[in-house]
């Protein structure tokens, strides 16, 4: 049997000193051991997955932020269970091989505990995802996320901004930036890794304070707007492809201009169709 099919449930025989595909949360802990960087960008559909497939880029996170760059929401707050279950099934059609983390959306597990772990199977046996994202780390959310690892599931914390808390923290505002919020930003980071995250999220995260706690955590830390020393980043698709023309925050990094490239070319079809040269002799039966 090859040694890294040698134990499926945990993976414990990831091998070192090698970037090896992200399959199990082993091998996330093993590339923090190892140093090497983990790349994760967000993903809502088969398309993309399947472009995303055929690259070299680490894990595909079905994240709520759908509300907004899918749904044109205001915020991440109306994104249901039902449609996160979706989206992660159309990532995972179009890149099985991917590690695909279903993010639990806002009222899907702060009603009750038992709604809380229902809604978290009924997510990993329906959608096919490989993980579950938690925002958070108020006792009940702890207490979920223990009883959802000692149960098998790998779970991500997400801590600094928590776009679920918006209303009653204060907006979309950088973290860490006092003592006191630091202090209270590595408890967190260390709880997660108690309670059984194989890795957390740090979002709009003052860079020292990640540093901070990248270095004190065994687990890796994954950054948006948390500087360079986390021990991966992530991205949301649609911002760092360019297609969210006029949404320019510090943090992201535009890759490439396809909102001024899909203009460009369904002003030139609608030209076509107005000029009748298309479709041409060519296109026609
Ligand atoms: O919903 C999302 O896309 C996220 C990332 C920004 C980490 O939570």
């Amino acid at each position: 049997m090859k040694e890294e099919s040698a134990n499926h449930s945990t993976g414990l025989y990831a091998k070192e000193n090698e970037t090896k595909k992200l399959k199990y949360p082993a091998d996330w802990i093993l590339r923090k051991k190892n140093k090497k960087k983990i790349s994760v960008i967000t993903c809502y559909d088969y398309s993309f997955a399947k472009l995303l497939s055929e690259t070299p880029v680490d894990s595909l996170l079905v994240g709520d932020s759908m509300g907004m760059v899918i749904q044109g929401q205001t915020s991440t707050l109306p994104v249901t269970l039902e449609e996160i279950i979706y989206h992660t099934k159309l990532v995972k059609r179009g890149s099985p091989k991917h590690f695909v983390i279903a993010d639990m959306p806002f009222g899907s597990y702060q009603i009750s505990k038992e709604e809380a772990l229902k809604n978290s199977f009924k997510t990993m046996k329906e959608s096919g995802s490989d993980a579950l994202k938690f925002e958070g780390t108020d006792e009940e959310t702890l207490h979920i996320i223990k009883k959802l690892t000692a149960s098998g599931i790998p779970v991500m914390g997400h801590i600094g901004l928590t776009p679920q808390s918006v209303l009653t923290t204060g907006g979309y505002r950088i973290q860490g930036k006092t003592e006191e919020d630091q202090t209270r930003m590595i408890e967190q980071a260390s709880a997660l890794e108690k309670a059984g995250c194989f890795s957390i999220v740090l979002e709009l995260t003052v860079a020292t304070v990640a540093r901070e706690i990248t270095e004190r955590i065994h687990i890796p830390t994954i950054g948006i707007g948390a500087g360079i020393h986390t021990d991966g980043q992530v991205l949301v698709l649609h911002d760092m492809l360019g297609l969210n023309e006029g949404f320019h925050p510090k943090f992201v990094k535009h890759y490439a201009s396809l909102a001024g490239e899909i203009k460009k070319a369904a002003h030139s079809y609608h030209q076509d169709v107005s000029d009748e040269t298309f479709p041409g002799t060519e296109h026609s039966f």
